[in-house]
């Protein structure tokens, strides 16, 4: 096989590429990646060169998806913006990229015959106090994130339903690991826990995340990629729920720091209070995650532990700027 995977320079599709080139040892894999703020060439290090190639382009550029999807069989869509914070300052380029790249893509997969699965999130679902959601559950976004990949996998949706264009969806829960740009909750934690600066936690630090392991969800979709049925949705919840609070807890006993770095800042606008899914369907399928909370965030702390020639970088660039932006009034230091 040779595979498009747009947006595989990020955390998740990096971790994915890694993992799919190891178990399949015959497949080549050619990334897409615009390069984003998220998007870094490092992420991509020590795959097989031979078997990868990287076109720096964007998806919504119709001629180079052209160009990179000829000879390939499938398509695995990871590219989009991915943070919800930045999606409360700067929507339009999620709308962008999410909403009208996926509809580019999905045109280049129907042209070529091949198949398109597009990795959505659980967000779509909206917020749930109590239960899970599963397929049935209507899509019920709330912040501009989680409204613009609705949007693409409606889209998404509609080209199976009008054209018969083999295209299908999974839908993950928060994922955590190595190789996470460190704006989101866990990775941001662990780096200002290794540098004992002050960890902003939002609101009453009560919402609640149901975690998964990236390289779970990479397995989970290969086994959706090889074996899911063309129109379906397939959710890939984690095994673990747990309040930020006390996400934020254990990173700090295990990097040895006590809880007076911990900040309450103002909450985050609309902010999505529990998400919970269900893995049933993609379970079906014959996948199970296999690695718990306890044991991925302690994996986790001890990779940013042992890489800060791949964080060290990312802390000292735009990311400053963004988070003088986003903490800067709210924190002390
Ligand atoms: P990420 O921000 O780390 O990576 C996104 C990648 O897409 C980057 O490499 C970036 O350069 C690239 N990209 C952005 N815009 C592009 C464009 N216009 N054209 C080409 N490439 C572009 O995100 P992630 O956390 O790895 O998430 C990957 C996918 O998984 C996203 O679609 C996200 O919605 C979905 N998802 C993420 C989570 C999570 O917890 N992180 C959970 C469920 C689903
Ligand atoms: P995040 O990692 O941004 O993922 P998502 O919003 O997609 O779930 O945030 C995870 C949770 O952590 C969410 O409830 C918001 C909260 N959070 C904080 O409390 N402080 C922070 O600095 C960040 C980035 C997130």
């Amino acid at each position: 096989m040779r595979l498009l995977v747009a947006g595989g320079a990020g955390f998740i599709g990096s971790t994915y590429v890694h993992r799919h080139l190891e178990e399949n040892p015959t497949d080549e894999i050619v990334v897409l990646d615009k390069l984003t703020y998220a998007g870094r060439r490092e992420n991509l290090e020590g795959v097989d060169a031979a078997r990868l190639s990287l076109v720096e382009a964007d998806i919504a550029d119709a001629t180079a998806v052209r160009d990179a999807i000829a000879g390939c069989d499938a398509v695995v869509n990871f590219a989009a913006e991915s943070h919800v914070d930045r999606s409360i300052t700067d929507p339009g380029a999620f709308i962008q990229t999410d909403v009208f790249g996926t509809y580019v893509l999905l045109e280049a997969a129907r042209d070529a015959g091949i198949r398109h699965l597009q990795i959505s999130t659980d967000e779509v679902y909206g917020s749930i106090e109590e239960g899970t959601f599963t397929e049935r559950s209507p899509l019920d976004p709330s912040s501009p994130y989680s409204a613009s990949k609705a949007g693409g996998d409606l889209i998404v949706s509609a080209f199976h339903h009008t054209y018969g264009t083999d295209a299908l969806i999974t839908r993950a829960s928060n994922n955590f690991g190595p190789r996470q740009h460190p704006e989101k909750l866990i990775p941001l934690t662990i780096l200002n826990a290794l540098a004992g600066d002050e960890i902003p936690v939002y609101g009453d630090g009560m919402q609640v995340r149901n975690w998964l392991y990236a390289e779970d969800f990479a397995a989970a979709i290969d086994v959706v990629l090889e074996r899911g049925e063309a129109g379906q949705v397939y959710n890939v919840g984690g095994p673990d729920e747990k309040p930020n609070i006390e996400v934020v807890k254990r990173i700090l006993e295990l990097t040895g720091r006590d809880e007076s770095l911990i900040t309450y800042v103002t909450d985050r606008l609309g902010h999505d209070r529990r998400y919970s899914l269900s893995a049933e369907r993609t379970e079906s399928l014959g996948w199970k995650a296999a690695v718990g909370f306890d044991e991925g965030i302690e994996r986790t702390v001890a990779w940013y532990r042992d890489n800060e020639a791949w964080w060290g970088p990312i802390r000292s660039g735009e990311y400053r700027e963004y988070y003088e932006r986003q903490y800067g009034r709210k924190l002390g230091s």
